[in-house]
C-alpha cells in the first residue's frame, strides 16, 4: 500500500467490532445452553479462528459477522475435535481456548502460525496444570503446539506473574468447570471484558480490585451487538491528530476504561480527543470518540498504564514521532512477545521515516520532530502495518507500507475507510 499527501480526515465512521469482546462472545455463546445472536463481530482473521475452533468442538455457528447465531449445549456439549485446532496468528484464540478445554475430558491439540508458535505459553499452561488439567507443549509447555487432556479441575488461588487478560480469561473459563472457588490475582489491571460480560450473563464471577473469583457455572444465552474496537479507533485518533485540518468522530465504539488508556496518553500529549458515552452492552460502556488535529508534545508511558495501552503502543509511538520533544516508553517488556517483537518493529518503522529512536530491554525512546516519507514494513504484524499507514498518510510525499495485507488480522476495511474519510484524496 502507498500512502501520503496528508489529506485531512473528516466525517464519522464505525470501526470493526471489538476483537477481545468478539472472541469472548463466541466462547461464552458456545458455553451457554441455547441460541445466542452476536451482531457486529470483528471480521478479521483472528476472530474467524475462534469461530473455526468452536465449530470443530461442536458448537453450531451459522451466519456471518453482521449476525452470527451460535447454539451452545453447555460445556458438556463440546466434543473431542477430530483434528488439530488451528489458531492462526491469534494468541487470544489459543490462550482462551486452552482454558475452555482444560475442563473437558478429551484430547485436543492447539497450533498456530510461526509467530504464534514463538510466543510464550507457559504463562497459561502452568496455571491450568495447577487446576488439574494435563497440558503440554514444546519446550516444557512454553511453545505451541499445545496438547491438552482436560479433566476434573479443582479451584485454586493463582497469582499471575504478568498482567495478561488472555491468561486471566483462560483461568476463569477453567474455573467455571472447577470444583470450589478459583481465584486469579493480577499484578496490574488488565482489560476486564471477561469479568463484566460473564457477570452480565449470570455466571458466578466476582471482581474485587485486582482479584477475580469464579465458581462452577455457565453464562446464559444472549444477544449482543459488539461495540467498535477502541484499539482500531486509536489509529484514527492518532491519524486525525497528526494530519492538520482533520475532524472526525468514531461512533459506536467500546469505552471500557481498561481500553481507553490511549486517550489519556494522547490528551497528556495535548491531543484534542473527547469521549462521549451513549449506551452500554452487557456491562460494556459504548459511545463516541471525537477528535480534531492538534500539535503534540512528548510524554512518558510507564508502569501500570502499560497493560492498558500495550496494543496501542505502535500508534502512540507514531504520535510521539510527530510530537515536539522526547517520549519515553518503559516497563513494556511484553511488547517483545506480541505478534512481532514490537520494540524492534516499532523502532524499525520510525527509523525508516527518519525518526530518532533508541530501544531498551523494556521499551523505547522516541525523539519527536518532523518525520519524512520512506519505505516501511509490517513484518507480518497488523498493528505495525496500520501504524505505518497512519504515519505515512500524515506526510507530504509517498510512503510505501510493505506487507500491508497483515492489517486484515484486525482491520480489513482500513484502506477503504481511509479513502472515505479523505473524500478519496488518500
Ligand atoms: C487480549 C489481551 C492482551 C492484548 C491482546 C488481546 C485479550 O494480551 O494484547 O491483543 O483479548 O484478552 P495479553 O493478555 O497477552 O496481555
Amino acid at each position: 500500500m502507498v500512502v501520503g499527501g496528508a489529506a485531512p480526515l473528516r466525517g464519522r465512521l464505525r470501526v470493526p467490532g471489538d476483537k477481545s469482546i468478539s472472541h469472548r462472545a463466541l466462547l461464552f455463546a458456545a458455553l451457554a445452553d441455547g441460541r445466542s445472536t452476536v451482531r457486529g463481530l470483528a471480521g478479521g482473521d483472528d476472530v474467524r479462528r475462534t469461530l473455526g475452533v468452536l465449530d470443530r468442538l461442536g458448537a453450531d455457528c451459522t451466519g456471518a459477522s453482521d449476525a452470527m447465531e451460535v447454539t451452545g449445549r453447555g460445556a458438556e456439549g463440546l466434543r473431542e475435535p477430530d483434528d488439530v485446532l488451528d489458531c492462526g496468528n491469534s494468541g487470544t484464540t489459543m490462550r482462551t481456548t486452552a482454558g475452555l478445554l482444560a475442563g473437558r475430558p478429551f484430547l485436543s491439540v492447539l497450533n498456530g502460525d510461526a509467530s504464534l508458535r514463538a510466543r510464550p505459553m507457559r504463562r497459561v499452561v502452568a496455571p491450568l496444570r495447577e487446576l488439574g488439567a494435563q497440558v503440554d507443549g514444546r519446550d516444557d509447555g512454553e511453545h505451541a503446539p499445545l496438547v491438552l487432556r482436560g479433566g476434573d479441575l479443582r479451584g485454586a488461588s493463582l497469582r499471575l506473574a504478568v498482567a495478561s487478560a488472555q491468561v486471566k480469561t483462560a483461568i476463569l473459563l477453567a474455573g467455571l468447570a472447577a470444583g470450589g472457588v478459583t481465584e486469579v490475582v493480577s499484578p496490574a489491571p488488565s482489560r476486564d471484558h471477561t469479568e463484566r460480560m460473564l457477570a452480565a450473563l449470570g455466571a458466578p464471577v466476582e471482581q474485587a480490585g485486582a482479584t477475580v473469583r469464579v465458581r462452577a457455572g455457565a453464562p446464559r444465552a444472549f444477544e449482543l451487538t459488539v461495540p467498535g474496537d477502541p484499539s482500531s479507533a486509536a489509529f484514527w485518533c492518532v491519524a486525525a491528530t497528526i494530519t492538520p485540518g482533520s475532524e472526525l468522530t468514531v461512533e459506536g465504539v467500546g469505552l471500557n476504561p481498561t481500553r481507553t488508556g490511549f486517550v489519556d496518553v494522547l490528551r497528556r500529549m495535548h491531543a484534542d480527543v473527547e469521549i462521549v458515552q451513549t449506551g452500554e452492552e452487557l456491562g460494556e460502556p459504548v459511545g463516541e470518540l471525537r477528535v480534531r488535529s492538534a500539535a503534540l508534545a512528548g510524554t512518558t508511558i510507564a508502569g501500570d498504564e502499560i497493560a492498558n495501552v500495550q496494543d496501542e503502543i505502535p500508534v502512540l509511538a507514531v504520535a510521539a514521532a510527530f510530537a515536539d520533544g522526547v517520549t519515553e516508553i518503559t516497563d513494556a517488556a511484553e511488547l517483545r512477545v506480541k505478534e512481532s517483537d514490537r520494540v524492534e518493529t516499532v523502532a524499525a518503522l520510525l527509523g525508516a521515516l527518519g525518526v530518532g529512536v533508541e530501544t531498551s530491554a523494556d521499551g523505547l525512546v522516541v525523539r519527536g520532530g518532523r518525520p519524512v516519507p520512506g519505505r516501511v514494513a509490517s513484518r507480518g504484524d497488523h498493528r505495525i502495518a496500520l501504524a505505518g499507514a497512519v504515519a505515512g498518510h500524515a506526510l507530504d510525499g509517498a510512503t510505501e507500507v510493505e506487507g500491508f495485507e497483515a492489517a486484515a488480522v484486525s482491520y480489513p476495511e482500513f484502506a477503504s475507510d481511509l479513502a472515505e474519510l479523505t473524500g478519496g484524496r488518500a
